[in-house]
């Protein structure tokens, strides 16, 4: 898909499809109960019979459609609702750009236009351009791509009409939202990848073409690497599988750092997940292929960061593997030693997650990171506690929370802090081993899980998030298609930039 910032005038602009945001102003007694987000008469000329209807509520991700509109060179107008005025936000106008072209697009519309919504004092252009930039660009995504007879309804051109005034702020936004959306876009791409196309070495491969193309370093590593760093958690889940695991790590350094933070950013990358020896259910093991979501959230942030420079250095750290029951397995009851040298009783292979990234976060310090973030499609608990509308976070420090979730504000990612305090640790406690990689019962597992990596960074700032329940939707919302999410990838890198201050 073309998508471009343009300044040309709304009315007279030629497409199949132009787009305008309505909010609703509530019961105000003087004020129209709807209200169009621009000035320009011509629309809201075309648009005034319809919206007296009565029909229309401006609903967030309500629609109206009109054709051949009156005094506008558009074939159609599409009046996408923005909620209540006194709530819009660039959140909200983020969704309604994506409704857009999700409504295009089921319509098989190829090129539309939107109107740069007239803002309110609380509302940033810039942030506003970057916003829609993102929901159009998100939404153009649908995980059919295996479909042999697949209609290709990608919008073909797609552009953002602005006002000339602000020119410099929304072509700042404009460049950043493209930059985030190809990388979140890429993680969505990775983690569709069925587990037979995409195994660790793959993997490996996207990553190193990924960093060879934006400059950033990479190096891959394999079973022999492995050994050599005594990554025996690691390697304890890869020796189940055919398939090698991959250590993949991601460099990237600034020409001139701000300071001498080094974010080590850690990615959970079980290509797929049966459970090993403690296999999982028939029922729905097929959608295991996304337990690399961490992994690929991590590789777009990195995408990221190589486009956008932050003054400081980061380090991108993914633990791949397959995890499966085989001849050469681990075993429930194994001790496996981590690189860190602490031992670990295998009580469940399928906590295998925790297992690759305890090595990888311990390795991502060894290599000098100051702080730390893991994303992981951990735990099935994390998604019984939180449902599939927040992610978990989790934290050994207050200071850090409170910096991540400041940085996260506008990018409309959600997450909900639960408890991983020390009390905790009595359930993580093993008979023959230092610790065990689940809890003595079934209870608060997302919290045992945490847990468990918590003894892998020690005093490092750190912040896990489980995005078990965020990194595949069941079904498709405003901006988002269902299937791969691409969750985490804008809130890491705001955490990074907020920490290259
Ligand atoms: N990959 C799963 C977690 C998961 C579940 C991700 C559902 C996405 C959706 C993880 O490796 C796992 O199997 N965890 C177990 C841990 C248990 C054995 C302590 C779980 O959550 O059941
Ligand atoms: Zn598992
Ligand atoms: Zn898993």
């Amino acid at each position: 898909m073309n998508a471009s910032l343009q300044f040309s005038n709304a009315p007279e602009f030629v497409t199949s499809l132009l787009t305008v945001f309505a909010v609703d102003n509530g019961s105000a007694p003087d004020a129209p109960s709807i209200s169009l987000l621009t000035a320009e008469q011509a629309i809201l000329a075309a648009a005034a019979p319809f919206l007296n209807s009565g029909e229309f509520k401006a609903d967030a991700g309500g629609t109206l459609l009109l054709h051949a509109p009156a005094g506008l060179k558009a074939e159609r107008l599409l009046i996408v609702g923005a909620g209540k005025a006194a709530k819009l936000s660039t959140a909200e106008l983020r969704k309604a750009a994506g409704t857009a072209i999700r409504t295009a697009k089921a319509k098989s519309i190829r090129d539309a236009a939107i109107v740069f919504p007239k803002l309110n004092e609380n509302l940033d252009a810039a942030e506003v351009s970057r916003a829609l930039t993102e929901g159009i660009l998100l939404a153009d995504y649908d995980a059919d791509t295996y479909r042999s007879q697949r209609e290709d309804r990608s919008m073909q051109n797609v552009v953002l009409l602005g006002d000339e005034t602000s020119r410099g702020a929304l072509e700042r936004g404009f460049a950043e939202g493209e930059v985030f959306a190809a990388a979140q876009n890429f993680a969505r791409t990775l983690v569709n990848e069925p587990g037979n196309v995409l195994t660790p070495t793959e993997l490996g491969k996207r990553a190193a073409a990924m960093c060879e193309a934006n400059g950033l370093s990479c190096e891959v590593h394999s079973t022999e690497k492995l050994k050599e760093l005594g990554m025996g958690a690691f390697l304890g889940v890869a020796q189940g599988s055919v398939q090698p695991p991959a250590l993949i790590v991601m460099r990237y350094k600034p020409a001139k750092a701000a300071n001498s933070n080094v974010i080590g950013l850690v990615g959970k990358g079980i290509t797929f997940d049966t459970g090993g020896i403690s296999i999982k259910p028939a029922d729905g093991m097929d959608k295991m292929k996304y337990d690399m979501a961490g992994a690929a959230a991590m590789i777009g942030a990195m995408q990221t960061i190589a486009a956008l420079k932050p003054a400081v250095e980061v380090i991108g750290v993914v633990c791949s593997a397959e995890n499966m029951p085989s001849g050469s397995a681990y075993k429930p009851g194994d001790v496996l030693t981590a690189m860190s040298g602490k031992t670990i009783e295998v009580m469940n292979t399928d906590a295998e997650g925790r297992l690759v990234l305890a090595d990888g976060l311990h390795y991502a310090k060894t290599l000098g990171a100051t702080h730390l973030i893991n994303a992981a499609t951990l735990t099935g608990a994390c998604v019984v506690a939180l449902g599939k509308l927040n992610s978990g976070l989790f934290s050994n420090d207050d200071e850090t929370v409170a910096l991540f979730r400041e940085a996260v504000n506008t990018t409309d990612e959600t997450f909900w802090q639960l408890p991983c305090t020390d009390d905790y640790r009595e359930l993580i406690k093993s008979d023959i081993a230092d610790i065990r990689n689940t809890g003595m019962d079934r209870w608060g597992g997302a919290i045992t899980a945490a847990m468990f990596l918590k003894e892998f960074v020690g005093e490092t700032p750190w912040i896990h998030l489980d995005i078990a329940g965020q990194a595949w939707i069941d079904e498709s919302r405003s901006y988002i298609a269902k299937g791969p999410s691409g969750v985490a990838v804008r809130s890491i890198v705001e955490w990074v930039r907020a920490l290259a201050q």
